[in-house]
């Protein structure tokens, strides 16, 4: 279904199979031959690939696939928490819980249905759940792929309980890059930034565009609505577009910490770039009755 189509129309397709866990593997493809794959398990989209094939996203070689640990691929989605605060675990259950298919979701703006290659997927909290968050939620998202390949993830998050509460989110976006070195992300100079390899001390970003030569661990703070992530030797240029997700996060773990990731192999750091639309700093909050909605758009375009 993936594959190139030596410039033919693809047929626009959205199919639902099993994984190797018997989990549902939902595969959209667009007409111009771009695909994406989205697991239930952690409604995590675990491959997006361009017209010619090429994966745009990183996957670990040593990802564990089986609910309920998180998936090192893609896109997870940090929910209700980012961080590993209080009784929640690391960056919150979505990841690690078996979304459903959203049958009848409520409308969405007409931008939000560019074409027919989308799927709704849905995440409502278990009696597990609702035991180390005592908060009563659906949380909707539709992954769809433009007519030009761009990947879009729209979450609305809806209170349906009887009190308020607040949750912080993070689309964790593992992006596939050549080398880290040859990796410069612009869009977040002079930012303020909190800094997790310093307690969360508060740093502001000098001058120049972010390049890598170590560990990363950062929450830059009100950022930009575009994002773009270079990878000069792919000649690649991802865009970030964000809506309602303020925060940036960037990580890479570098060669030590990557040594200690389980889930990850010792080189593979060099690999991936990990640049999060987010919003950690300042949690969201919604009163009984009311939505949240953010969005993230993707896209890879050529650099020069
Ligand atoms: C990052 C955090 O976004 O995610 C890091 O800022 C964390 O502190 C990393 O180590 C990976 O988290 P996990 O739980 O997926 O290994």
């Amino acid at each position: 279904m993936s594959s190139p189509l030596g410039g033919q129309e693809a047929e626009a397709a959205v199919k639902v199979t099993k994984d190797k866990n018997g989990v549902d593997l939902i595969t959209l493809q667009n007409p111009r031959g771009f695909s994406a794959k989205v697991s239930l398990h952690g409604g995590q989209v675990l491959s997006w690939k361009n017209e010619r094939g090429e994966e745009l996203l990183f996957r670990s070689s040593k990802a564990n696939s089986k609910p309920p640990a998180p998936v090192r691929a893609g896109i997870p989605i940090c929910f209700p928490q980012f961080g590993n605060r209080g009784s929640l675990e690391q960056h919150g259950f979505a990841r690690n819980r078996i979304w459903e298919i959203d049958r009848n979701p409520p409308p969405l703006h007409h931008n939000d249905c560019d074409g027919k290659v989308f799927i709704d997927l849905l995440l409502k909290p278990s009696e597990e759940d609702m035991r180390i968050w005592p908060h009563s939620f659906e949380f909707r998202l539709r992954v769809l792929l433009t007519s030009h390949g761009a990947l879009k993830l729209i979450s609305r998050v809806r209170n349906i309980g009887c009190k308020a509460f607040c949750f912080s989110i993070a689309y964790h976006t593992y992006f596939s890059v050549s080398d880290i070195s040859e990796v410069r992300v612009e869009g977040l100079e002079t930012l303020d930034y909190l800094d997790n390899l310093h307690h969360k001390k508060r740093f502001t970003e000098q001058g120049d565009a972010l390049t890598f030569e170590t560990e990363v661990d950062r929450i830059y703070i009100g950022s930009p609505h575009m994002i773009g992530v270079f990878d000069h030797e792919k000649k690649r240029t991802f865009l970030i577009r964000k809506e309602g997700l303020p925060d940036a996060v960037v990580w890479n773990p570098w060669e030590k910490k990557a040594k200690a990731i389980v889930d990850m192999g010792d080189d593979e750091y060099r690999q991936t770039i990990c640049v999060d639309g987010a919003a950690v700093e300042k949690p969201i909050t919604l009163k009984p009755g009311e939505e949240w909605t953010g969005r993230l758009e993707l896209s890879a375009l050529p650099s020069l």
